[in-house]
């Protein structure tokens, strides 16, 4: 079977923001996903599952000029879920996990959303970034908005800007939203946190361009003639490798542009550096404060009724500045809203807070903040959930939750995940659980300390079989539908399905 991609990729013939242009790109993640079948090995899958549709009615389909039959539509998507279970080992992990009745359901609604729209539409409320094949956001976004203009200023003119800033700041979602912004004809997200290499990162460049081959030639042909905008998210991980690679790539492929995040500069020739910094905890008026406004959505996530009121808005703010103004530790601390009143919370943020942070308001005294609101949070988890967080920060890849849990009791184990989703050490979007990095390095350090106590050969023994479904039930109950397996993403990318087709109204606001 044939499956030639370079030559298959189709331009979005519509304005790639609209709703038209959406769908388009949709189909086309879709088809990135299976593993890049050519539209020829689509239109022969149709004919397979008895339905045939030539390669020029599915090209058009994913090219936007109108909006395909359903009929069309529906082929698409089967003969992309039929692709991707004859051919396993192409296809991204999410693809794996595909049914095409479930797959089918979900574009039938898509397609019924465009053909009859509501009434009022309402454009605001849809997440920016789940266009042009970015990551969907999974809650509000806040503030940032004299970062988000002085990025659009610099891509227009350099074709390399760096967010630099600690981790927790704030670097990747700020990333996705500049990349939104700065995408005319499509944009890319290439996650380097979990690369573990010297040299050049192509392999996950290649994987998430959909790149027919994995090695340098395979991305450069993909970007030929392209005018994409890569984010690359992580790079202090591999930080030459991500030089000589943005070098080259910059140099070949004259139309890219590269919005990476990493804790330092690339230091590349041409490369413009956007430093990031705390939310602004100090601008007046509490209630409109990007800190504040964070605290109290994450807090009204967890505390049903939570609202910022003449009460307690002076006190939340204590507590923002108390936290630096940190994304990451904000949001950590806004799930305790849960137990604590805001002023029981200030209380605890208290003495050690003070201490750690008098006089010392750099980057590495925000470090240190982060560093103490993760030891607080570690002292509240039991010890089932510190060995389930440990051990999750040292998973390898995507896997299903069990693998990674093995060697926690059953029940232990389901309580253990409830436990780290409630305290937000672990995000759970559908199945897909994950964790942010720094949580992530913060638990492999804990895993290493604990090691050595252990001794050699000490590796807990057995493993977990703790239901999926019951804990997807227990986790989200209403808004779920169960039955596939639980997988954990140890670096924070979400299901690549969801992403495709923007199933985002249950979890983004
Ligand atoms: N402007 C923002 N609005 C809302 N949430 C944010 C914002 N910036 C960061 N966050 C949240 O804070 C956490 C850390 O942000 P992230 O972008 O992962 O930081 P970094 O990439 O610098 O480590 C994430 O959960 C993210 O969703
Ligand atoms: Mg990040």
């Amino acid at each position: 079977m044939r499956s030639g991609r370079h030559s298959d990729s189709v331009r979005v013939r519509t304005e790639p923001g609209s709703a038209l242009g959406r769908f388009a790109l949709g189909l086309q993640t879709l088809r990135q996903q299976a593993g890049n079948p050519s539209y020829e090995t689509l239109s022969y899958e149709t004919s397979r599952l008895g339905h045939s549709y030539s390669d020029t009615s599915l090209r058009n389909a994913a090219a936007g000029k109108q909006l395909p039959t359903w009929e069309v539509t529906e082929m698409f998507v089967r003969a992309c879920v039929s692709y991707a279970h004859t051919n396993p080992e192409r296809v991204s992990d999410a693809a794996r996990s595909w049914t095409a009745k479930e797959l089918a359901a979900q574009w039938a609604q898509r397609w019924r959303l465009l053909r009859h729209p509501p009434e009022t539409t309402e454009a605001a409320a849809e997440p920016v970034t789940a266009a042009n094949g970015l990551p969907a956001e999974l809650t509000t976004f806040f503030g940032r908005e004299r970062e988000l203009a002085e990025a659009q200023r610099l891509l227009a003119r350099a074709r390399l800007v760096t967010l630099v800033g600690i981790g927790g700041i704030g670097k990747t979602r700020l990333s996705l939203r500049i990349a939104a912004r700065a995408a005319r004809h499509g944009a890319r997200m290439v996650e380097l946190a979990d690369v573990d290499q010297s040299g050049m990162p192509i392999g996950a460049v290649a994987s998430a361009l959909g790149a027919e081959g994995s090695d340098l030639p395979a991305v450069l042909d993909f970007l030929a003639g392209e005018q994409l905008v890569l984010v690359l998210d992580n790079c202090e991980h591999v930080l030459d490798g991500c030089a000589a690679l943005t070098r080259v790539l910059l140099e070949a492929a004259p139309q890219l542009r590269i919005v990476a995040t990493s804790r330092q500069p690339l230091g590349v020739t041409g490369e413009h550096t956007l430093p990031v910094g705390p939310l602004p905890v100090d601008s007046g008026e509490p209630a409109r404060c990007d800190a504040v406004r964070l605290f109290a959505d994450r807090a009204a996530a967890v505390a049903p009724g939570f609202a910022l009121t003449a009460g307690n808005r002076e006190i939340i703010a204590q507590v923002c500045r108390r936290l630096d103004g940190i994304p990451l530790a904000i949001e950590l601390a806004a799930r305790w809203m849960r137990v604590l009143s805001a002023e029981d919370l200030l209380e605890r943020l208290g003495e050690e807070f003070r201490l750690l942070r008098d006089g010392d308001r750099s980057a590495s005294g925000r470090h240190r903040t982060l560093r103490a609101l993760f030891d607080w949070s570690w002292d509240l988890c039991s010890a089932a959930e510190q060995a389930m967080w440990s051990r999750l920060s040292a998973a390898e890849g995507d896997g299903p939750l069990e693998l990674a849990a093995d060697g926690l009791g059953g029940a232990e184990a389901f309580d253990a995940v409830v436990g780290l989703v409630d305290k937000s050490i672990l995000t759970k979007a559908g199945n897909q659980y994950s964790m942010p990095g720094t949580l992530r390095r913060y638990g492999r350090q804990r895993l290493a300390e604990a090691r050595p106590a252990r001794g050699p050969g000490g590796q807990p023994a057995g493993k977990i079989q703790c239901s999926a479904d019951a804990l997807v039930a227990h986790t989200n109950p209403p808004a779920l539908a169960t039955g596939s397996a639980v997988r954990f993403s140890p670096s924070g990318r979400r299901s690549e399905v969801d992403t495709a087709i923007g199933s985002s109204s249950s979890i983004s606001p």
